[in-house]
């Protein structure tokens, strides 16, 4: 695997593979590395010819210092995951790099920055359609891949690259679960043994839900009483749970014709969030 700092050094190695013919699938993240960051790499893999992953804590898209500061930065066991699953290339630039001092960013992409998320991390979205432009703007990939797991991230993404007629293809990728169902993340490092168990809540209501979806339950039930499931849990603090349209993130209406239930929640100090297709 190839490791590269900077953006000049690595814009000059991808202009080679470029003029090679070579397409380029690329995985953007953030590090502490997981079985889910790794299947998104499988995919890009499986559907281009040379891959690229980035590791970079995007300051931006933090709007709590303290998360910033805890965020895992484990850069020599992530390496080696890379290596062992066959990354050509891995882009690690320090801030420095990225950001040139302060700068001024602000993209419309309309209710979707407000929705869920972004009403509870005011801000987060700019900060992450900001960092995504900027890599895009140094790798552009030919196809990049994101985790259904931050569903409203990869709606944001798509709205930026319509927006601005990006040429790059944004695949949605399926969410790798623990066996017991929690959703992998690299925030679940913080969570003890018993706010793990208390965390399985939430993939718990998420099923919950679909189940009386297709049992034919109003969405507003649906809603209610998985947010009573989940705020009955010791130890957790429900943020929102709702069943949304899957392309706009507006409240869904029956005839919505996809539907996705969306949750987060605080468990101990750590916020997760978790989603299923409902249709
Ligand atoms: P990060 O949280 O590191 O996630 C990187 C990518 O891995 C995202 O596309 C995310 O949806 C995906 N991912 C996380 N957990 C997953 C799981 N359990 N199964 C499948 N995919 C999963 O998302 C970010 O970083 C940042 O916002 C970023 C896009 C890199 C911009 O800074």
């Amino acid at each position: 695997m190839k490791i590269f700092t900077t953006k000049n050094a690595l814009q000059q190695h991808l202009q080679q593979l470029r003029q090679q013919g070579s397409s380029i699938g690329y995985v953007a993240t953030m590090g502490a590395l997981h079985d889910g960051h790794l299947s998104l790499l499988a995919q890009a893999k499986q559907q281009a010819d040379v891959t690229i992953c980035s590791i970079f804590v995007n300051p931006t898209q933090f709007n709590d210092p303290a998360d910033l500061e805890r965020y895992p930065r484990p850069i020599a066991a992530d390496t080696a995951k890379l290596e062992r699953a066959e990354c050509d290339i891995l882009f690690n630039p320090p801030v420095g790099e990225m950001y040139a001092g302060n700068e001024n960013w602000h993209l419309d992409i309309g209710p979707l920055e407000h929705l869920l998320e972004g009403e509870f991390r005011p801000g987060h979205y700019q900060g992450v359609t900001q960092v995504v432009f900027k890599l895009f703007d140094i790798i552009q990939p030919n196809l990049a891949f994101f985790g259904q797991k931050d569903y409203q991230q990869v709606m944001v993404i798509r709205k930026m690259v319509q927006l601005l007629n990006l040429p790059v293809k944004v695949i949605m990728c399926p969410i790798l679960r623990e066996t017991d169902g929690l959703a992998m993340s690299s925030r679940n490092i913080h969570l003890s043994t018993a706010d793990h168990e208390h965390a399985l809540v939430l993939w718990q209501a998420l099923n919950r839900a679909k189940s009386y979806f297709e049992e034919g339950m109003p969405i507003a039930q649906i809603e209610e009483k998985a947010a009573a499931m989940i705020s009955h849990e010791p130890g957790t603090q429900l943020e929102y749970f709702t069943l949304a349209d899957g392309d706009t993130l507006e409240h869904a209406e029956p005839h919505s014709t996809s539907i996705v239930a969306l949750v987060a929640a605080r468990v101990g100090s750590t916020r997760l969030i978790d989603n299923v297709i409902i249709r």
